[in-house]
């Protein structure tokens, strides 16, 4: 781990701290011209069903599924700051590596606070993650060491960034939202860089056999999290028929679209350590459809 780089990285945090109450326009509510997600990170853009929906309808689908997003980053979030609270029992108080995740859980609870608000501002209704999301989201974070936990972390980190790209550079978006993806991800930047440094001395050690179950971790924390935005209740919320049909089509065509638009960070990452082997490859086609 480069402790120059991770000094650095506290220093920008304490002097350049980002609060939420103030870097967001709260007062602002949103404008009739103004939308949730961008139509292009929608379940259901790109099928034909999408065409016969009314303008109401779209903006309601982009509504929830971004109420979907935000909540499913902040039960996330909370998830991996029970892990790091754990983790600084183990290390020293003057360790860079305390030092640092203080200050990512500093930050961590404040964006959760932040998503919550949000959530709020717009009368979201988030539905709650199912029994597999829980038992997995709760077994892996009590049960799998720290390194395959960091290599979750930095995997959804890179995953969700794409997604918040999009949305923070979208003028049609709500400017509360626009914000709110800025400041998450100025944040994010710097967790990013921290947990790569830090996994950088895990994957140089790592042998055939780790790297390709670091691979695994990392392949099933993106799959993990795709699966928890697209919701056949969002189908019957809007007020479309035979939501079940529309479920199916819609968790096909947002595989494909999260496999073109979000997966390039994180493969070029995994490659970095040869991540991508003959053990791997063909699950990352299988489940995540990526091309590699
Ligand atoms: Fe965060
Ligand atoms: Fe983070």
């Amino acid at each position: 781990m480069d402790v120059k780089e991770i000094e650095r990285l506290i220093k920008i945090s304490k002097e350049h701290p980002l609060m939420p109450e103030t870097y967001i326009p709260w007062h602002e509510q949103p404008k009739p011209e103004e939308i949730f997600l961008p139509e292009i990170l929608t379940s259901l853009q790109g099928l034909d069903i999408y065409n016969t929906l009314t303008d109401t309808q779209k903006l309601e689908l982009g509504r929830h599924e971004l109420v979907q997003v935000i909540a499913s980053y902040a039960w996330g979030e909370c998830l991996f700051c029970l892990f790091m609270t754990r983790h600084l029992l183990t290390l020293p108080a003057d360790n860079v590596e305390h030092r640092f995740l203080l200050r990512e859980l500093i930050e961590e609870f404040r964006h959760q606070e932040m998503f919550t608000q949000a959530i709020m501002q717009i009368s979201g209704k988030p539905i709650k993650q199912s029994g597999m999301h829980k038992f997995i989201g709760h077994f892996s974070n009590k049960y799998l060491p720290a390194d395959y936990l960091f290599m979750g972390s930095v995997s959804v980190e890179l995953v969700t960034d794409v997604y918040g790209n999009y949305t923070r550079k979208n003028p049609q978006v709500y400017q509360v939202l626009r914000k709110m993806f800025d400041l998450h991800n100025i944040e994010e930047a710097r967790h990013i860089l921290f947990t790569k440094s830090l996994l950088k001395t895990y994957s140089a050690k790592a042998g055939y056999i780790k790297r390709t179950l670091y691979s695994y971790v990392i392949l099933l924390n993106i799959y993990f999290v795709r699966t928890m935005y697209v919701k056949r209740e969002i189908y019957e919320r809007i007020g479309m028929e035979n939501p079940d049909k529309v479920y199916e089509l819609a968790s096909k065509n947002f595989k494909q679209k999260f496999a073109d638009k979000c997966l390039h960070d994180i493969i070029e990452f995994v490659d970095s350590w040869k991540g991508l082997n003959n053990a791997t490859r063909w699950a990352w086609r299988w489940v995540l459809g990526a091309k590699v």
